[in-house]
């Protein structure tokens, strides 16, 4: 994992040092790719890499089984085989899929990400869980595949839109109040545009995610488990929201505000640490409220929905203080109606 400026540029020079391969597809979507392909493009021919663009629509449509048949489909065409890498560059929806696709291409082909977005780098690139959305949910199909390099390069964030910047800052506070309380004061007097400092803020997050994954890498023990704070309602609000009234990490803050009313009453969490942490995520523009008309009884049917995919239990993550999670099952859907109630 490198993090830092104007790394794009030196991708092929990375991948070189890495990969024996001579052949690549660099897989990109409608926004991201007119403004950096060029420079990732120039930056793996100059090390002697031969490769493809492949541009698909932006946008969590595209995260599709079709859309990864398709990708490999033009791979095969371009005389890419087992010895080819694959690049995502973008955010998190081009990082998934390009990862399915470096995972099922010949069974399993290196992935390098280049993140374009605050949450891609924080979050999506770290732990190597891939894969594309069917119409029954998020995230169904997939694989397990690490990438065999991360690049994160500072300088991309600059085109990235103000609303995607800060939803990267949810999950950036939801590491923050699940491991590093350190890094939640840090977060309280952040100034905006301080490069060096939103540089080790990364590296930072970085860390914290890769040393929860270590412990859990397969999503199967639990401990991976507490990365989910915040998402059981989350989750349950982008649904219900059909995906478009808010961004994920925005129904994530709000998720965030809802598992800390729960942790007040079922975890101890002292009231003023819940409204701490309620002003941190204002501070960084993202909701914890909802708006008066959203309907919330459809949230609480989403829960029930992916109750569905956790053989039927519910597991929520809660927090005692600042700075430790646990998860439990010792959390009802009353206790959830009424959280989203308050919400
Ligand atoms: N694998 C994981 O562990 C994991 C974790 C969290 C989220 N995810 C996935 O990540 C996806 C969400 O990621 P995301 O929020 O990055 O969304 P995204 O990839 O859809 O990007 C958001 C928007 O920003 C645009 N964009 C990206 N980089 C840009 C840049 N530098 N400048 C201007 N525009 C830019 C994109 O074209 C898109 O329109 C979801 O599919 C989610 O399921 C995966
Ligand atoms: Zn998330």
């Amino acid at each position: 994992m490198l993090v830092g400026s104007g790394l794009s540029r030196e991708l092929g020079r990375h991948a070189r040092k890495l990969l024996t391969g001579k052949a690549c597809a660099i897989i990109s979507d409608s926004n991201v790719a007119p403004l950096f392909a060029e420079r990732v493009k120039k930056s793996l021919e100059s090390a002697g890499f031969r490769l493809i663009l492949i541009t698909i629509a932006a946008g969590e449509k595209s995260k599709t089984l079709k859309q990864a048949g398709a990708i490999c489909d033009q791979m095969i065409a371009a005389g890419l085989d087992r010895q080819s890498f694959v690049v995502g560059l973008g955010g998190g929806m081009i990082g998934d899929i390009s990862g399915f696709v470096a995972a099922i291409f010949h069974r399993g082909i290196p992935h390098l990400q280049a993140p374009t977005t605050l949450l891609a780098m924080v979050d999506s690139s770290i732990g190597g869980k891939t894969g594309v959305d069917t119409r029954a949910g998020k995230n169904l199909i997939g694989a397990f595949h690490q990438p065999s390099l991360v690049i994160d390069d500072l300088d991309v964030l600059k085109t990235l839109p103000s609303r995607e910047f800060n939803q990267g800052f949810a999950e950036i506070i939801k590491h923050a109040v699940i491991a590093d309380v350190k890094m939640f004061r840090t977060l309280q007097s952040r100034k905006p545009g301080d490069a060096p400092a939103l540089q080790r803020l990364i590296k930072r997050n970085v860390e914290i995610k890769s040393r929860i994954v270590e412990t859990d890498e397969r999503d199967r023990t639990g401990e991976r488990a507490v990365l989910n704070f915040g998402h059981t309602v989350g989750h349950a609000i982008e649904r219900a929201g059909n995906y478009s009234k808010f961004l994920h990490g925005e129904a994530v803050s709000l998720g965030i505000v809802a598992a800390c009313t729960i942790s007040v009453t079922k975890a101890g969490l002292r009231l003023e640490q819940r409204d701490t942490i309620v002003s941190l995520l204002e501070r960084f523009g993202l909701p914890t409220r909802l708006p008066s008309k959203f309907p919330r009884k459809k949230i609480l049917e989403a829960v029930k929905f992916d109750k569905k995919f956790d053989g039927g239990r519910i597991r929520v993550v809660l927090i005692p203080r600042i700075g430790a999670a646990y998860v439990t099952e010792n959390v009802t859907l009353a206790d959830i109606r009424e959280a989203i109630n308050q919400l």
